[in-house]
C-alpha cells in the first residue's frame, strides 16, 4: 500500500492523468479523480507509475500511459465523428469513461518479483475472483455516477457479454481496442480483435 496521505494521491493522480482536467464538468473530473485516488490508496501499488497495462506485456507498457492513449484516442474520435457526421457523442463522459476503463487494474494486478513475468506483475486474487472492468464500475456506483457512465466501463472489454449501448461506450471500445492492439502486435502476442467471441 503507497504511504501517501488522500491529498498527497489526489496530487499524483493528477500529475499523472492531466486528461482528468479535460473534463469541464467539475463534478464529474472530481469523481474520477477520488475513484483512481481511493483505488490506488487501497492497492499494493507504492508508485502509481509502475502498474503494468498487462501482465503479458513488457514492463515499460503501462497502466498510466494506456490510460492516457485511450483518452487522447477517444477525445479525437469524438472530435471526427461529431464534426463529419454530425453524431451527438458527450466529450466529458467519453473522457469519464476512458480514464475509469481500466482502473480496477489497480487491484486485478500485484508485483511479481519472481522474474517469470515480463511486466513484472500478474494477476492478483481479486484479478482472479472478479470479472475484469467490475471493481471499477462498483467504485462508480459508490460515487453515484450514473449506470450509462458505468455501463460504458463494463461493456469496453471483449470479456463483457455487455455490448456498447452509447455513443461514449462504443468510442471507449473502439479507442481500447486501437492501443491495445498496437501494443500486442508490437510484443508478438494475440491481438484483441481477434478474441471477440464469435
Ligand atoms: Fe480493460
Amino acid at each position: 500500500m503507497p504511504s501517501v496521505t488522500p491529498a498527497e494521491a489526489d496530487a499524483r493522480v493528477r500529475e499523472h492523468l492531466p486528461e482528468i482536467q479535460w473534463i469541464k464538468d467539475r463534478e464529474l473530473a472530481e469523481a474520477v479523480l477520488r475513484i483512481w485516488s481511493r483505488a490506488w490508496r487501497t492497492s499494493v501499488w507504492a508508485d502509481l507509475r509502475t502498474v503494468p497495462k498487462s501482465p503479458d506485456l513488457p514492463e515499460r507498457r503501462t497502466l498510466i500511459t494506456h490510460t492516457r492513449a485511450v483518452t487522447q484516442i477517444a477525445e479525437r474520435m469524438v472530435d471526427v465523428e461529431t464534426a463529419l457526421h454530425g453524431v451527438s457523442i458527450d466529450l466529458d463522459r467519453t473522457l469519464a469513461i476512458a480514464l475509469l476503463h481500466d482502473v480496477c487494474k489497480l487491484h486485478e494486478f500485484a508485483p511479481d518479483p519472481s522474474g517469470d513475468s515480463p511486466s513484472g506483475a500478474r494477476f492478483s486474487r481479486t484479478g482472479r475472483l472478479y470479472q475484469h472492468g467490475y471493481l471499477g464500475a462498483q467504485w462508480m456506483a459508490e460515487e453515484g455516477l450514473d449506470e450509462e457512465l458505468i455501463h460504458g466501463v463494463l461493456a469496453h472489454t471483449p470479456l463483457s457479454s455487455v455490448v456498447p449501448q452509447t455513443q461514449e461506450a462504443v468510442v471507449v471500445h473502439y479507442a481500447d481496442f486501437v492501443d491495445s492492439d498496437v501494443q500486442l502486435l508490437d510484443a508478438g502476442l494475440r491481438l484483441f480483435c481477434k478474441r471477440r467471441q464469435p
